[in-house]
């Protein structure tokens, strides 16, 4: 059953005792992720595995390998397009070198706050980018708040752009990541999440960027000191199945896994505003210097940036974006 579970997306087990499944198979879905088990994306995970669990009767479940175990973002979503894994949480910025056209939430200051961004998500645009993968096996089930990320760092404060002068910057896996950055005056650096930490403690990086929540449940705190609200971008997570484990699914397990997913959705969006709140007050308990900026500044540091967007379909988004009300 272990060598299963490593190999394959999904196994069947044997439920051995309680439930309505006693007796019964148990399909056991495979979901690895980078967070920390402290993180509230993973507790939205762990929710939808037990959502599951109980609409369909003990019938389905997910095994939650967290922590980069399995391997990177780009690492998991590879996995998924070839089927040995069958879930996977990602930020919409790792998405980009798989599907091009979800780079549009790479972009700064896009979004006139959290409420416009989630008009964006629930509605036509987010709905549709979540079908955009099926064609390279990667089927979106749902978004989870990531806030707005913000610079952070080490030696000293990032409270303008000029701030950002020479200093070497922690980006995701996006080319439109290491643009922005360069946009705003810095050097941006691709390093995977789970290495980010000893990255900033051994001084590879200046600093990062990243939501309250995903600085302190890595215990980036302890190392970096400035915290600047200048919230450039609003990038989303995404719940990503593989068509490949999907296919194997009946039409009632699907929309089981649907279910679960849009739950730990509503789920999710609740605690990240509490979250964020509770990371603000720690990151300040543990002596970190929370910045209020100018945040228009920022913004119309990045405007040719904006400009000059080339992928049609990127930009046609983005023309739509501030239409939605
Ligand atoms: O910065 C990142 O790598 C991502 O935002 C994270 C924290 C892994 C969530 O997807």
């Amino acid at each position: 059953a272990l060598l299963a579970s490593v190999m394959f997306s999904f196994v069947l087990r044997g439920k051995l005792s309680g439930g309505g499944a006693q007796g019964r198979t148990q399909t056991v879905l495979k979901l690895a992720h980078c967070l920390s088990t402290e993180h509230p994306v993973h507790q939205a995970m762990e929710y939808m595995k037990t959502h599951l669990e109980e609409i369909s009767d003990g019938r389905m479940t997910v095994d939650i390998y967290p922590g980069s175990v399995l391997g990177s973002e780009t690492q998991c979503i590879e996995m998924l397009q070839n089927g040995s894994l069958a879930m996977t949480k990602t930020s919409a910025a790792a998405m980009e070198n798989f599907i091009p056209a979800m780079a549009v939430f790479g972009l700064p200051y896009i979004f006139r706050d959290a409420d416009h961004y989630w008009k964006v998500l629930n509605g036509d645009i987010g709905r549709a980018l979540l079908r955009k993968g099926e064609t390279r096996f990667l089927y979106g089930l749902c978004y989870y708040d990531a806030g707005s990320r913000n610079f952070y760092s080490r030696g000293s404060p990032i409270r303008t752009p000029e701030d950002l002068e020479g200093l070497k910057i922690r980006v995701m896996n996006s080319e439109t990541a290491i643009d922005m950055v360069k946009a705003l005056g810095g050097a941006p650096t691709p390093i995977a999440w789970g290495e980010l930490y000893s990255a900033l403690a051994q001084g590879t990086v200046d600093g990062a960027e990243n939501n309250p929540p995903s600085f302190i449940s890595n215990r980036h705190y302890e190392v970096c000191k400035h915290f600047s609200l200048n919230g450039h971008t609003r990038i989303p997570d995404i719940l990503m199945m593989s068509t490949r484990a999907r296919d194997k699914l009946t039409p009632q397990q699907r929309e089981w896994v649907q279910q679960a997913a849009d739950a730990s959705s509503e789920f999710q969006r609740a605690l990240w505003k509490k979250e964020t709140v509770a990371a603000l007050k720690k990151a300040r308990e543990e002596g970190v210097n929370i910045y209020t900026v100018d945040t228009a500044v920022f913004a119309a540091r990045v405007q040719p940036m904006l400009r000059q967007v080339e992928n049609p379909e990127v930009r046609e988004l983005l023309d739509r974006i501030p239409e939605v009300h």
